[in-house]
């Protein structure tokens, strides 16, 4: 299977989460077997060959983050949602459309200068990815990337990432 036939495992549902959004769904393609392989190893060939660790955020991140990270040979950073992690290193509160969201990250787990990329499924608005680069800089690490699977291009996620490098598999 080549990676265009991997990606077109993704659906497209209308309607969701809200009226009027299109919902790019990665499951089908997290459960087939060979389009998850062919995916994460593109996804593992965009990391920057000189990263110390990966970086990633709660929930789907995590799955394409461990699989890169086994490609790899590296470690991964979990970026966590509140209230999940025993000992905080750091917090950042993002914008959504409607409302805020938090993230944390745990201790000791991120060297200083380290040099560190994020992976997740999809870069739709940035706020995600946004706010893990930001947590990770105030934690004396150097993003080095973002790579993701799926770039919504029409809600300027690159944009609001201020120029820090951003791999994308497909751009819809
Ligand atoms: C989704 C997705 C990205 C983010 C993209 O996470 O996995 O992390 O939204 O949107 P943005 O660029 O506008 O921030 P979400 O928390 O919805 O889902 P998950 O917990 O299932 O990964
Ligand atoms: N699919 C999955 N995650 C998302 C999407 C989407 O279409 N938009 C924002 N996060």
């Amino acid at each position: 299977m080549d990676l265009d036939a991997a990606l077109g495992l993704l659906t497209e549902v209308p309607d969701f989460p809200v009226p009027g959004v299109l919902f790019r769904d990665l499951a089908p393609l997290f459960a087939h077997a060979e389009g998850f392989r062919v995916v994460t190893d593109a996804l593992a060939a965009t990391v920057d060959p000189e990263v110390d660790l990966l970086a990633a955020v709660e929930a789907r991140g995590f799955l394409l983050a461990a699989a890169v990270a086994h490609a790899r040979g590296l470690g991964v950073v979990l970026v966590r949602k509140p209230g999940k992690l025993p000992s905080v290193a750091g917090r950042v509160e993002y914008a959504l459309e409607y409302g805020t969201a938090t993230l944390e990250l745990p201790v000791n787990v991120v060297p200083p200068h380290a040099r560190v990329a994020v992976v997740d499924d999809v870069l739709a608005t940035g706020g995600t990815v946004g706010a893990a680069c930001r947590l990770l800089e105030q934690a004396g690490a150097v993003v080095s990337g973002v790579s993701v699977v799926l770039e919504l291009a029409a809600l300027g996620g690159r944009d609001a990432l201020d120029g820090r490098r951003v791999q994308s598999l497909r751009t819809a």
